[in-house]
């Protein structure tokens, strides 16, 4: 394994602050503010001065004067009240880099104490088909899910199905309505079920009663009614079916399709340990469990409904009670609509309350809405939700235009085209989503997100293709990747970029925010831009410069085809461009 530049820098001045006898927990280093003075710097100097009474500059001098000493560092310097500044020796940035090249984890460091970590998102529901809201939850859960296992943890995901509330019993009365019974319940397919389910919607806006009816029928599907399961099992699994397709199309993976339903019997027991607590009392013919207020009034937890019926929160809580006792995990995260953050804090103090996983860790990360150029939620042209399946044909058809037609390029066939117009047309999507930090919206812009150029998935993919063209041109005249020397200041800027790596997906990790990598990723292709542009590889003056600089441009494509993949997004070897 080899250790990031910042950590190493980090080690070196934690030793100093030993030897001299000063608290190490002050010796941080970071990226440095002002990238023109120094490669990194170290603030701790003021922050001790202040808890010994002494003055920061004579502090910041001492560790300085002893830094000095050590040749894999190129310049100290202490500035303003304190600061001091570090700029690293060109030849131990180089072997930095040779070091991350020789890396299967490219420098990045491992989680020492791997957790089981439950992610739960895409929560599609049962007949609802998948719309532009669900990209989302699916895209970054997705990202991190992938983030974590790379880092080591035991990630277990979970699409936790909507297959349990009242639309369940909307749905059957509907069918019952229109046939009488549900005999021919288990012959409808996932449209005929949509369109139940929509007229349902309807009906139920309008009529007290109906909404009552599909209530009732609800409790008892709960219950167990053998008819009611039996069209309710139908009804699922063909949504199931209709759901991991779109999921397929979108390369979002779950280990685990179960749904709400699954958490019945666990439901039960949830209210029975609430009864034995003391914590559930009657109110309005509903058993409820009142929760503290924090800041802001916090309406109780719903534990069985008027009609008898188990609710959205208790279902939640019954989950996690199954996911720690069965999965054993450690730390559940939810990336669902921040919409629903309420529900989410009520669950969260439940489950403190009843006190069955003391140690567990939970989150939700609550995303902002897509939105068209209108600023609302995203539609169809003609005022309609916009599918999921729409917009990947969306995506894939302005995609189209910019790539050549099947047998203009030699070896290019329909497929080899379909393949990848699909590969490109999902990076553009699921990039625009990822470049946005997950708790804002953003504006949904096809023209804009299915660029070749542009803080856009296609100009990475572009990146990543001409750097394997390189490669391969390197090969036929065989130069190979060799040797990092630092000559340049633009291969200096670029390694220090790259040495940026383990810092960026860390963060990413921390806050369970993608976007973090997107913004590395891109401002590593541009630098990278930079570098090649003033740089050339194959008319450098000497082999060594060759390939030195190929072994550069091997390590960021392959450092941009890992964190493409940890955004979910695949890397075509070739690109094509119409002419
Ligand atoms: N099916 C829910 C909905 O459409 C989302 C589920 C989110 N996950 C959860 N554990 N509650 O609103």
């Amino acid at each position: 394994m080899s250790l990031s530049l910042e950590k190493l820098i980090n080690q070196k001045v934690e030793k100093v602050f030993s030897e001299l006898g000063l608290d190490k927990k002050f010796a941080t280093v970071k990226i440095s503010d002002r990238p023109d003075l120094s490669d990194f710097q170290c603030n701790g100097a003021l922050a001790l001065a202040k808890i010994e009474k002494k003055n920061p500059r004579e502090i910041a001098t001492q560790i300085a004067s002893v830094l000095q000493k050590d040749s894999d560092l190129a310049k100290i310097s202490v500035d303003g009240p304190g600061f001091l500044n570090i700029s690293v020796a060109d030849e131990y940035i180089a072997k930095n880099m040779q070091d991350m090249s020789n890396d299967e984890m490219l420098g990045i460091e491992k989680i020492d104490t791997p957790k089981t970590v439950v992610l739960d998102y895409g929560g599609p529901n049962v007949a609802k088909a998948m719309h532009v809201g669900h990209l989302r939850s699916g895209t970054i859960g997705e990202a991190v899910s992938r983030i974590e296992r790379f880092l080591g943890n035991k990630v277990i995901s979970d699409v936790h199905f909507g297959d349990w509330g009242t639309p369940m019993g909307m749905i059957l009365s509907e069918i019952i309505n229109h046939d009488g019974d549900l005999s021919k319940a288990t012959t409808y397919n996932v449209d005929e079920i949509t369109e139940f389910y929509k007229a349902a919607n309807i009906r139920c806006k309008e009529d007290e009663n109906a909404k009552e009816n599909a209530r009732i029928i609800t409790a008892k599907l709960q219950d167990g009614d053998e008819e009611y399961r039996k069209a309710w099992r139908h009804i699922r699994d063909i949504s199931v079916d209709a759901v991991k397709a779109n999921y397929e199309a979108l390369d979002v993976n779950f280990d685990l399709w179960l749904g709400e339903s699954d958490a019945h019997k666990a439901s039960g027991d949830v209210v029975e340990m609430a009864k034995q607590m003391g914590l559930a009392e009657m109110d309005d013919g509903a058993l409820i469990m009142r929760l503290e207020e924090t800041n802001k009034p916090m309406p109780p937890t719903i534990l069985i409904k008027r009609d008898g019926g188990f609710g959205y929160q208790i279902t939640d809580i019954a989950t996690i009670k199954m996911r720690v006792e069965d999965l054993k995990a450690e730390e559940i995260y939810y990336f669902v609509d921040q919409r629903q953050s309420l529900h989410f804090e009520q669950v969260f103090q439940s489950v403190e309350k009843l006190k069955f996983a003391p140690d567990l860790v939970m989150k939700h990360y609550g995303f902002g809405t897509v939105n068209g150029k209108d600023g609302k939620p995203f539609k169809t042209r003609d005022g309609g939700v916009m599918t999921l399946e729409n917009l990947i044909k969306m995506s894939k058809d302005k995609v189209r235009e910019s790539i050549p037609n099947p047998n203009e390029v030699d070896g290019y066939g329909e497929k080899e085209i379909e393949k990848l117009v699909n590969q490109v047309a999902i990076a553009a999507i699921k990039f625009q989503d990822l470049k946005n930090t997950t708790s804002s919206g953003y504006i949904f812009d096809l023209e804009d997100f299915a660029k070749f150029e542009g803080k856009t998935g296609p100009y990475i993919q572009y990146a990543i293709a001409r750097i394997n063209s390189i490669l391969r041109k390197a090969e036929e005249k065989n130069i190979t990747p060799n040797n990092v020397i630092i000559t340049t200041a633009d291969e200096r800027n670029l390694a220090l970029k790259i040495a940026q790596l383990n810092a960026a997906v860390w963060r990413a990790h921390n806050e369970k925010e993608p976007s973090i990598i997107s913004d590395y990723v891109y401002t590593l292709a541009q630098t990278f831009s930079t570098f090649y542009n003033s740089s050339p590889i194959m008319t450098a003056e000497s082999k060594e410069l060759m390939s030195s600089r190929l072994a550069l441009a091997k390590l960021v494509r392959d450092i941009l085809v890992k964190l493409l993949y940890l955004l979910g997004i695949e890397s075509p070897e070739v690109m094509l461009k119409k002419a």
